[in-house]
């Protein structure tokens, strides 16, 4: 976390600490905190402005959230589909919509850790109310093709929510390109605080009954905004933000968020290549995923060892101060399909902005030499 976020959270406790839509001045500070933060989310996401974004926990808690809300629209024999690649916050709050009625249909993942997009276009018919899809696999790194899952659910009248979590630490988003109509994401994966964030499409959260008080604004953004706002975290956010802005050129935040992610992207990329062609030349590890050809493809680097449990590899790159996550970080669908829920999943290797070549020739060196 970069030192300046550190700074705006304590010294939030330090010379603010205090509730919303106060007449002094560490309130109307707070207010604006809150406002920035809005504004600056919308900047990072290419939203049209702060009206379109809503404030929570994280990501899993919006989630539910929404598909508490749609759970009261939907009818029976309405339909939403999600896939078995997605992170189970993704799949979960949709799965516990079967037990009102509502069809759930899964996406099946291919062999190479792709989505089956025939299949996508065999789920989604006149039925279909929502898609909700991931952006990137936190798993496997595969970056879905939203153009296509967008003018499907086009195609018959349904909405698509769109888990923007691992997606948006690694490339530049512009969300009224897709024009999905709602996309969350969660600020600790691009350098702030544990805070989740929605988009959502100017009308797409009103006609939701999300759960609300009746002392709060019954409008977006806010309707899904129950109880007091984290307001310190929010302004880590904001010093995030700003972070990232540093990283780019332009003129206005917006153009410098997209060019400081452009150029993130570009490094991430260039290692995350070198990293993975280190890997696939190695005959006891076997990559799983996809490769960088074709499609776009995340950072994110994940392999099974023929002999070892990622648990001992994880432990002998932990032995090097190598940090790396062993399991199926949630996105235990995709790992089970996969065929390798029994022996502990994979080890996943993540590269962000601040690795170096140096830490790819060092975490090559200690792979080879297990
Ligand atoms: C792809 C993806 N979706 C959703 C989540 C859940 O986010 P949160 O912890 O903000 O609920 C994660 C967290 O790791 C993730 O990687």
């Amino acid at each position: 976390m970069p030192k300046r976020v550190i700074n705006a959270i304590s010294n939030y406790y330090r010379y603010y600490n205090t509730n919303t839509h106060g007449q002094f001045q560490t309130s109307i500070e707070t207010d604006k905190i809150i406002d920035d933060c809005r504004k600056n989310i919308a900047a990072f996401l290419g939203a049209s402005g702060p009206a379109e974004i809503s404030i929570g926990q994280n990501m899993t808690t919006l989630n539910f959230a929404l598909s508490n809300a749609f759970a009261r629209i939907l009818q029976k024999g309405d339909e939403v589909v999600i896939t078995r690649l997605d992170h189970e916050a993704n799949r979960g709050p949709w799965l516990s919509l079967r037990p009102h009625g509502i069809t759930v249909r899964e996406v099946q993942l291919l062999p190479d850790g792709r989505l089956d997009y025939d299949d996508l276009i065999r789920k989604i018919n006149e039925n279909t109310r929502l898609l909700a899809i991931g952006w990137a696999s936190n798993a496997l790194g595969t970056v879905n093709d939203l153009v296509l899952a967008r003018k499907l659910t086009y195609e018959v009248g349904a909405m698509m929510l769109v888990d923007g979590v691992h997606y948006a630490p690694h490339f530049p988003i512009q969300v009224q390109d897709i024009g999905m109509d709602f996309l969350l994401c969660s600020s600790y994966k691009f350098y702030g605080p544990h805070q989740g964030f929605l988009y959502a499409k100017p009308g797409a959260l009103d006609q939701l009954p999300v759960d609300r008080l009746n002392t709060q604004e019954q409008h977006a953004p806010y309707c899904i905004e129950t109880g007091t706002l984290n307001h310190a975290s929010l302004a880590g956010v904001n010093a995030s933000i700003a972070f990232l802005a540093s990283l780019g050129k332009g003129n206005g935040l917006r153009e410098r968020l997209g060019s400081a992610m452009k150029t993130i992207n570009k490094h991430e990329q260039w290692l995350a290549k070198i990293l993975y062609k280190e890997i696939d030349a190695m005959d006891k590890f076997k990559i799983i995923g996809p490769d960088f050809k074709g499609s776009e493809r995340a950072p994110t680097i994940s392999f099974v060892h023929e002999d070892l449990h990622p648990v001992e590899v994880c432990r002998k790159l932990a032995d090097q101060n190598i940090t790396a996550w062993d399991g199926h970080f949630y996105a235990r669908k995709a790992i089970e399909v996969l065929g390798l829920a029994e022996r502990g999943g994979v080890t996943r290797l993540g590269i962000s902005l601040y690795n170096n070549e140096n830490d790819i020739d060092r975490v090559t060196e200690v792979l080879k030499k297990i």
